[in-house]
């Protein structure tokens, strides 16, 4: 049965992040400007033409605040600043310019739940029982049986509570023991948080990814977590249980609430959230009683199995549970997550990227993926993750995903002029952007004729969306407005096969080819190919 349409809005109400597409870029490992062997804020702005000429509307940059990097970034020490590592406030002043006068967007990303270890409300907070900020972190007494408080495990391994032997008590971390949970039931962190977003806000940043959001509030009986039976060998030690008390708490839904009406004091600005759960669950970020976040990350893509009936599945629930005046958004990829060349291979990277880019919703890209970048094995002696370092052998390491980018073919791909701090791909001498541009089969050109068309056709970015079909490893799907109805066939196996078809015209094909091609009554599709056909005509 045909899955009824969701209605889109009025082209003139679409705002620019409905729109528009999204480039995650990890700092880090996108252009090195001076030299040391990692990305930095002036890289990035030397890179913007690249992204222009993609097509891309806003570029998300992982945190480049002032942090000892245990965690790379995402233990910040100072919510108002930029890592030294990273330039200055004033080359980040230059880069948001720059990016506006492209006309493109920059969206900072913002890490409520934790602070490192080294920030100062941590320093005051840790130093004595009756600090004003003691309550500012979630310190607790040790369980009357002595040891931690409750069984909470870090999802970095180990338990979640750290003791702090001067004062006597622990405090919880749910990540790093570097990276304390702050208290967001006092009101005074709200406030001091609220603050460090204006700061940025009323610098002119267009939005903000928040990290873990649905992290933010733990019980406040502190309760033991249930174990999980769903367990398995091999998986991260947190996986022992169910996080019940500690994540996804109903009061979280205030403060974003809170946060939301913040953003509303200025024009258009975005806030994404970091959330993983399941759809039931996540598409509560939008807002309960009142309004949540724009777009909670849909990460089902990252998970589903690479299969056309459970995608169309996924896809049509997802529909239906958004709510209709929300805004659904789509991801293939981030710094955490195996690359989807490496999830699904080189040949069906091509059919993941003409899905991203063709279903309803925002679209997000993670840098390198439009060059077809694959995870990259990292020897032991270069490993930085601590993911990786403290449970080895699980194959949770995030490195591998975090590799710098290649440019060209050039020394060290063109990304800096000494060795990088994670090794590179070992095909960067053909895999890099200036290579694959010039290439008119390239998975690059592919994406960049993909963003083309997709802002081209208003059906393809804020059009409605309808299932057609799944069959065996096909799927296909419909966007449409009241100008235009174009269809969208994927094959998402290594064979070929044919689809019955009413008329149309072929727009763009995976493969680059067979534009303007005539489809009557059947299209055939080789393997590992995904099509896009206006529909209708002589
Ligand atoms: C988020 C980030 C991840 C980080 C974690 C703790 O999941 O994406 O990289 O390790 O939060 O801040």
């Amino acid at each position: 049965m045909p899955h009824s349409p969701t209605p889109a809005p009025a082209p003139a109400d679409v705002l620019w992040w409905q729109r528009g597409i999204v480039y995650q870029i990890y700092p880090l490992s996108f252009h090195d400007s001076n030299g040391d062997g990692k990305g930095d804020l002036d890289g990035i702005r030397q890179r913007l033409d690249y992204l222009a000429w993609l097509g891309v509307d806003a570029v998300w940059i992982s945190p480049v605040y002032p942090s000892p990097m245990k965690d790379f970034g995402y233990d910040i020490s100072d919510y108002c600043s930029i890592a030294q590592t990273f330039g200055t406030l004033e080359d980040f002043d230059r880069l948001l310019k720059e990016v506006h006068t492209r006309g493109m967007k920059l969206i900072l990303d913002f890490v409520p739940n934790h602070t490192s270890d080294q920030h100062a409300w941590f320093l005051e907070s840790r130093s004595s029982r009756s600090n004003p900020k003691r309550d500012w972190y979630l310190w607790r007494d040790a369980s009357p049986n002595g040891g931690p408080p409750s069984n909470w495990l870090s999802q970095f391994g180990g338990s979640a509570w750290d003791y702090d032997a001067a004062t006597g008590q622990y405090y919880y971390h749910a990540f790093l023991k570097e990276q304390p949970d702050l208290n967001w039931r006092n009101r005074q962190v709200r406030e001091a948080m609220y603050d460090t977003l204006e700061f940025w806000l009323e610098r002119g940043v267009d939005g903000f990814r928040m990290d873990v959001l649905w992290h933010l509030i733990k019980d406040d009986q502190f309760r033991d977590n249930p174990s999980n039976p769903g367990f398995q060998p091999g998986d991260s030690e947190h996986r022992r249980l169910l996080e019940l008390y500690t994540t996804d708490r109903p009061e979280v839904h205030e403060v974003v609430a809170e946060m939301r009406e913040l953003f509303e004091s200025y024009e258009e600005r975005l806030i994404i959230g970091e959330i993983y759960l399941p759809v039931e669950r996540l598409v509560a970020y939008y807002g309960l009683e009142r309004p949540g976040v724009h777009l909670p990350f849909n990460f089902q893509l990252i998970h589903a199995p690479w299969n056309a009936c459970e995608i169309d599945r996924m896809i049509r629930e997802y529909d239906e549970r958004v709510p209709e005046e929300e805004w659904p958004n789509w991801v293939l990829g981030n710094h955490d997550q195996h690359r989807i060349a490496t999830r699904v291979g080189e040949a069906q990277a091509r059919v993941a990227a003409m899905m991203l880019l063709t279903l309803r919703g925002t679209p997000t890209l993670y840098y390198g993926d439009e060059i077809g970048m694959h995870d990259v094995a990292i020897p032991p002696e270069r490993i930085q993750d601590p993911y990786e370092k403290n449970q080895p052998g699980l194959g949770l390491g995030r490195d591998p995903q975090r590799t710098p980018m290649q440019w060209d073919g050039g020394l060290h791909a063109g990304f800096s002029t000494s060795e990088p701090w994670l090794p590179l791909a070992d095909d960067f001498y053909r895999r890099n952007v200036k290579a694959l541009a010039e290439d008119a089969h390239s998975i690059l050109t592919l994406y960049q004729r993909l963003i083309e068309l997709r802002r081209r056709h208003g059906a393809l970015s804020i059009g409605d969306y309808a299932q057609i079909m799944c069959q065996g490893q096909v799927l296909a799907f419909e966007r449409f407005d009241a100008t235009e109805r174009l269809l969208v066939a994927l094959n998402l196996s290594h064979e070929k096969v044919a689809l019955p078809l009413a008329g149309g015209t072929l727009l763009l094909s995976t493969h680059l080819d067979r534009a303007g091609e005539r489809i009557d009554g059947r299209c055939e599709l080789r393997a590992d190919e995904g099509v896009i056909l206006e529909l209708g005509g002589p």
